[in-house]
């Protein structure tokens, strides 16, 4: 036996030896996309499903973000979005939608990406609006856990030398996370907001970008590290469970206001379902000054887990796609109350 595995050893050796992609650097070869349908239109530009083409009839479902040719004119805006690009090349997460490839085709930046069948948040809080349905808490819990899943990866990340990337997200919002219809939550738009941060009309204001979800220190134009993500699952949290964005003000000015300095509610009397731990959890998550927050998304999940996990019981992926399918299928306006029925402790 021995003999044989060395056997097959010096034979593979010699058989790579004497092939030529020993010698071979590159393959060159021209990616072909074909545009399927319009998903949507966002601020930074039209998001596409596409499958990309390869040999014999090979077809991948992608998804396609066209940058407005405004936005790809920008010298500046250029710059820091392809840097961004390369930054987060390899983010392969289950809770990150993964960047495939960046092009550029008649002066126009494209950016394909894994293409995520389901629902994005914000559609999902619409949903519940409309049917007149509360999110479950532990649901609501654990989405946002799972997108501190996505941030812990991502804020630790390294380079091939070791050294910490440094990346952080800026833009946690709910049109940026998404819900696949296997239950995974996906946080999509890595580092685009870093790119759009840097770009100000002639007043002096940001182009692009949601006031609501910003975190203090991005409301005060400050240099943001991780802790400002952690502050967008806050407000994400806080708007799953009140059903709006507890920040939102009649103008951007007021929202940047609310943000720095509106006492935050109690939570657990805007819902009775919510227990003061939880409430505890949220008001550590949206404390202003950064030092006072949890340190890490690494903390913030671990905390997350405990709540959700501690008596051995609570949501899964599995359970999120069944509740997904229950949402916007037959049982549309009581999937809530299913949802309490089946997993009521
Ligand atoms: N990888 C993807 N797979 C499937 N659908 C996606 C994907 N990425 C984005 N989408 C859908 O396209 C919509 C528009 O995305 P896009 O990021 O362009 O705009 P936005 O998030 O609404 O706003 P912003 O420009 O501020 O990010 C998303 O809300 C989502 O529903
Ligand atoms: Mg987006």
């Amino acid at each position: 036996m021995r003999v044989c595995e060395k056997g097959v050893a010096a034979d593979a050796r010699k058989d790579f030896d004497s092939f030529p992609l020993n010698k071979l650097k590159h393959i060159f070869n021209e990616i072909h996309y074909e545009l399927v349908r319009s998903i949507a239109e966002g601020g930074m530009g039209m998001v596409l499903e596409g499958r990309q083409l390869g040999s014999d009839n090979f077809s991948k479902q992608v998804a396609i973000k066209l940058i407005r040719e405004e936005y790809s004119a920008i010298p500046e805006f250029r710059s820091n979005f392809v840097g961004e690009a390369r930054l987060v090349a390899d983010l392969i997460h289950t809770n990150i939608v993964q960047t495939y490839h960046l092009g550029v085709i008649g002066g126009q930046y494209y950016m394909v990406m894994e293409f995520v069948n389901g629902k994005n948040l914000e559609d999902f809080i619409i949903r519940h609006l409309e049917t007149k349905q509360k999110i479950p808490v532990t649901l609501a819990v654990f989405i946002v856990s799972r997108v501190s899943r996505g941030l812990a990866y991502a804020h630790q990340k390294r380079d091939a030398q070791g050294r910490l990337l440094g990346i952080v997200h800026r833009d946690v919002n709910p049109k940026n996370i998404m819900l696949a219809s296997e239950g995974d939550v996906k946080l999509t738009d890595f580092g685009i907001a870093k790119a759009l941060d840097l770009m100000y009309n002639e007043e002096g204001e940001v182009i692009a970008g949601k006031d609501e979800y910003l975190s203090p220190e991005q409301a005060k134009c400050e240099v943001t590290d991780g802790r400002a993500d952690l502050f967008g699952c806050g407000v994400v949290l806080a708007e799953m469970l009140c059903m709006r964005n507890i920040f939102e003000g009649e103008t951007p000015e007021a929202t940047r206001e609310n943000i720095l300095k509106m006492p935050l509610p109690d939570f657990a009397k805007v819902r009775e379902d919510v227990d003061a731990k939880l409430n505890a959890i949220l008001h550590k998550t949206l404390a202003r000054p950064r030092e006072e927050r949890y340190q890490s998304a690494a903390e913030l999940l671990d905390i997350l887990e405990r709540y959700l996990y501690s008596d051995g019981y609570g949501p899964t992926n599995e359970k999120l796609a069944e509740y997904v399918r229950d949402l916007y299928g037959p049982h549309g306006a009581t999937a809530s109350q299913r949802w309490m029925q089946k997993n009521s402790k």
